[in-house]
């Protein structure tokens, strides 16, 4: 048996996605493959209910970030970057480098910034853009997305970009209602899809900025050149991701027959599990109630459990976990669990984690762990 990837993306993809990958080629102007294309952008904008522009482009979250900057702000912009952690500081040097007025807010990690700081921030200064990490993978952070939204429906000419790369697909969002501009994520998270492609949901309000903005520096994101595939797949601009195109159909079809709804309380109960089965082996969770994203867990170590070591008894025992970034190195690991996994995933991995605690003598009861997940999940859940 192979090694279970269980990073924050990628997670493992399901079979039948695979087999997509698998597929013999077919042309980019191929009728067939553009009819497919084509359902593939219509599905992913009913999907998170946007009335604007959906992208699905070659590409990873790294660029739908410089994307989502890049159609809708002017160097010297003022932006206002609300930073959960690694992720979020991304935006900063990607903004810097832009030459873009950026000020950010910050907070200890594991927190969230709280919402009158972003208001009176907001008050202060007009600004052209907002952004937001949804899910901060270095934190495990989940940002109160809905209420951010709320909160700039009082500034109609500031533009709100989430970065949705380690939520979008997993934790609730609704483009429209929570009034975002732009989001983004990339095939390789929440999908369950191999690395390589970048969805960007663009508002009208966002159309209409980039359109304001005349010729803009960049060249491949930028939407203007990407507006006539998106509406006619068999038009070229540039190569598509012909099979990962196919990979995210059937993913598409494997959330379709789940039910989004059922996608999110799934996830929501199994995070849960996750944190209640890792807290009884000694470990915490970086973030703080409340705030705990359902796609991924950070977990401190107890005490005396060394990092390297842990992590490398783990992948002989087959499971491949990531460590953590920036202050956090080498003090917690980070289990990823979104895509199209499933409790049998999770029980394979917990059972992994207790054999290697077991190895290094710090398991005083097998299936402590294990049996706190199987409860948990087979409890009634609270959402239906
Ligand atoms: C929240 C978040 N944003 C952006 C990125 C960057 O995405 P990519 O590695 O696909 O460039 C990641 C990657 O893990 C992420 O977790």
């Amino acid at each position: 048996m192979d090694k279970l990837v269980m990073i924050p993306g990628p997670t493992p993809v399901a079979r039948s996605i695979q087999d997509q990958m698998g597929r013999e080629i077919q042309a980019f102007g191929d009728p067939r493959f553009v009819a497919d294309y084509k359902e593939v952008i219509a599905a992913l904008g009913r999907l998170l209910n946007c009335s604007g522009k959906t992208f699905v482009i070659p590409g990873t979250g790294t660029l739908a970030m410089e994307m989502a900057l890049a159609n809708i702000t002017r160097a010297g912009d003022p932006v206002l970057i609300i930073s959960h952690g690694y992720f979020g500081d991304r935006f900063v040097e990607i903004c810097q480098r832009k030459g873009l007025d950026c000020d950010v807010l910050t907070c200890e990690w594991g927190e969230i910034v709280p919402l009158d700081r972003i208001e009176a921030q907001l008050a202060a200064k007009p600004y052209a853009v907002v952004t937001v990490t949804h899910v901060d993978t270095s934190t495990g952070v989940c940002a109160p997305l809905e209420a951010i939204g709320e909160l700039m429906q009082g500034y109609p000419d500031t533009l709100l970009i989430v970065d949705g790369v380690c939520a979008t697909g997993a934790e609730r969002e609704d483009f429209d209602q929570m009034g975002i501009d732009i989001l983004f994520t990339g095939t390789q998270k929440a999908f369950g899809v191999c690395p390589g492609m970048l969805m960007l949901w663009a508002s009208e309000k966002a159309l209409q900025k980039r359109l304001a903005l005349g010729s803009i520096p960049e060249y491949y994101v930028d939407f203007q050149n990407w507006m006539p595939i998106m509406a006619d797949p068999g038009k070229y601009f540039s190569t598509p991701a012909i099979n990962l195109v196919w990979a995210l159909k059937e993913s598409l079809r494997l959330i379709d027959q789940q039910g989004l709804e059922a996608r999110y309380a799934w996830h929501q109960k199994n995070a849960a599990a996750v944190h209640q089965a890792m807290t009884a082996l000694g470990f915490s969770i970086l973030a703080n109630p409340g705030y705990r994203a359902v796609t991924l867990s950070n977990l401190i170590y107890p005490e005396g459990m060394a990092d390297q070591d842990f992590r490398a008894r783990l992948y002989i025992e087959g499971v491949v976990v990531a460590g953590g970034l920036g202050p956090y190195a080498g003090r917690l690991f980070r289990l990823g669990h979104m895509g199209h996994i499933t409790s049998d995933h999770m029980v394979r991995a917990i059972a992994a984690i207790e054999r290697t605690m077991a190895y290094f003598g710090k398991l005083p009861q097998p299936g402590m762990a294990l049996g706190t997940y199987l409860s948990a999940m087979m409890a009634p859940s609270r959402v239906a």
